[in-house]
């Protein structure tokens, strides 16, 4: 199939929200993104990966449509975003009906006859079924696709949940990759209608045809190359594109991500695999247009609903679980870069620790202090002030630092005066909107993995600019967009675990779903390296140096006053 992409305008995409139902009479809310001529151009249905919504689709459709293609990206229903139902009852079959849904209302609409059918991750195993039955798909391109999701979610979480159910074990409501659901339910659908294993996928691709190309990441942690090769290997019409240095979540990876947009423009408009020079003659859309696109979805899905939970009860929770995180040594390097930016730590410093959380950093910067005692000795006591939403936080921060104070501790930081302050930094706390602190107050200040959860980071920067001093030092961090938690999560489960660690860590997990989830409705946002260090620059800093850590997975900048 060949588009005709050469007219195209870029920044004429329009995008248009619609809704219809599908056969449980459940309302699917969806976009179509075109450039105005619905009737001859090509159809491409993208599906929503598990736990997100149509608005992670939005980029990858404006590159299509700016290539000539009309594009339809939905909710699923029972599911996160705008579409009807509760996400507790989403179950595998019922996403695969959701894509019939989109199928038959772009026939009933538009008279489309042939769709382009593009998915990733658990959602491609969907995709995979509705693409082997309806005829009305002309293609399927599976991007990071879950090929068995047995082995996917026992190598996820170290057990075997489908073989427990098949022996007998109930689950009741279960947390799976972040979002609660009815587990028997799910599992059991799963089971009944063959998604759940490998045999079931090769069935599927067996039946496929039309021609299939098969994305998958290099790096990938959830999905086994020599699966997905036996998968290939069914059938003739298929094509594996392996994505160079990418992780499950393509996205964390700009030139992976931007090699995997090629491809699949490219596999949607020609027969072919991209040639090296292929990418000259694709269009990409006006960012701006983008931009302006995931704002205005963005605000729209603010307004619906959202988890109860508030702030302080979902970081009580989640630090609770965050100290499995010290057994990894990607989050070891990261406190060590942390450190070095931090260093060196003068005799007599007043520290500020913004969203200190349990204190993991305070109690390496603490111990840092006391190793640089050998060099120079302090003169004066180091007065560290933690500060935080949650009282868990800090109280555990506290016990931590009194473990390091212990008399027969190695390292013992010589006086340390600790202030333990809890506070919100989500207005700056206060009627004012300041910080409790005077101008010029600290020596060194370190925000790490915070201003992401906050709805003004710009605001809360110019506070902290206002009370470092003047030549003082500041370190600051961020998780990058569209961030695979999965390396870190798996590099603290590689060494011996007890089965409350294991448990700790998919907690972690769950967490970060939940997290994923706020950065997708746009309540959370994580910063790129440039983004971090313009937001620093702006609020008055003079950068010093940025570096990525945490397992390639968060940005650090480090500034002066
Ligand atoms: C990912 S943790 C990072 C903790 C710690 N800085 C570290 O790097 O280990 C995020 C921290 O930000 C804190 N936080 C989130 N929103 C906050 C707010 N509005 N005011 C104060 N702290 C907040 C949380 O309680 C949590 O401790």
């Amino acid at each position: 199939m060949i588009a005709d992409h050469t007219h195209v305008q870029t920044g004429q995409i329009r995008t248009d929200f619609v809704q219809f139902t599908n056969q449980s009479g459940l309302k699917l809310a969806a976009c179509v993104d075109h450039i105005g001529d619905l009737r001859t151009r090509p159809w491409v249905l993208i599906a929503p990966k598990y736990g997100e919504t149509k608005k992670g689709n939005l980029p990858l459709a404006y590159h299509l449509a700016a290539n000539g293609l009309n594009v339809l990206r939905f909710d699923h229903t029972n599911h996160v975003g705008e579409s009807e139902g509760e996400t507790i009852d989403f179950a595998l079959p019922g996403a695969v009906a959701d894509i019939t849904a989109c199928l038959d209302y772009l026939t009933d609409t538009h008279d489309v006859k042939e769709v382009i059918m593009v998915a990733n991750s658990l959602s491609a195993r969907c995709a995979l079924r509705a693409a082997a039955n309806d005829p009305r798909i002309s293609k399927f391109i599976s991007v990071a696709g879950v090929v068995n999701l047995f082995a996917t979610m026992r190598e996820i979480y170290q057990e075997d949940f489908f073989s427990q159910y098949q022996q007998g074990r109930r689950f009741g409501v279960t947390n799976f990759l972040g979002l609660e659901v009815q587990g028997d339910a799910f599992l059991e659908s799963a089971i009944a209608a063959q998604l759940h294993d490998l045999a079931g996928t090769l069935a599927d691709i067996r039946k496929l045809r039309v021609p299939f190309i098969c994305f998958f990441a290099e790096r990938d942690a959830w999905v086994r190359r020599d699966e997905v090769e036996q998968a290939i290997a069914v059938n003739d019409g298929a094509r594996l594109v392996v994505v160079s240095a990418a992780l499950h979540e393509v996205r964390e990876n700009p030139r992976a991500a931007e090699q995997l947009f090629r491809e699949i423009i490219w596999s949607c408009l020609y027969d072919e695999p991209c040639p090296a020079a292929g990418s000259d003659r694709l269009r990409q859309p006006e960012k701006r247009s983008v931009l302006e696109e995931n704002r205005r979805e963005r605000e729209r899905m603010r307004c619906s609903e959202m988890p109860a939970e508030s702030e302080t009860d979902f970081w009580s929770g989640y630090l609770k679980k965050y100290t499995i995180l010290e057994r990894s040594s990607d989050y070891q390097e990261y406190l060590a870069l942390l450190a070095r930016y931090c260093r060196p730590v003068p005799s007599g410093a007043v520290v500020l620790d913004a969203g200190c959380g349990n204190g993991l950093f305070g109690h390496w910067m603490l111990h840092e202090a006391a190793q640089s005692k050998s060099s120079a000795p302090p003169t004066e006591p180091l007065v560290y002030v933690g500060l935080d939403l949650t009282q868990r936080g800090l109280t555990d921060a506290m016990t931590k630092h009194l473990e390091v104070r212990r008399p027969t501790a190695r390292n013992v930081p010589p006086g340390v005066q600790y202030s333990m302050i809890d506070f919100d930094l989500l207005e700056n706390g206060s009627l004012t909107g300041q910080l409790p602190f005077a101008d010029g107050t600290f020596d060194l200040i370190c925000c790490s993995l915070v201003l992401s959860y906050l709805k003004r980071p710009e605001a809360l920067l110019r506070e902290l600019y206002r009370v470092l001093k003047p030549g003082g030092t500041f370190v600051t961090s961020s998780m990058k967009p569209h961030c695979d938690f999965s390396v870190i999560y798996r590099d603290s489960l590689t060494q011996q675990v007890t089965p409350s660690e294991i448990e700790a860590g998919r907690d972690l997990l769950r967490a970060a779903g939940k997290i994923k989830l706020k950065e997708e409705v746009g309540r959370y946002a994580f910063f790129s390296p440039t983004e971090l260090s313009g937001l620093v620059i702006e609020a008055g800093f003079n950068l010093r140096e940025t570096q990525q850590s945490l397992g390639d997975q968060a940005v650090v900048v480090k500034a002066v006053k």
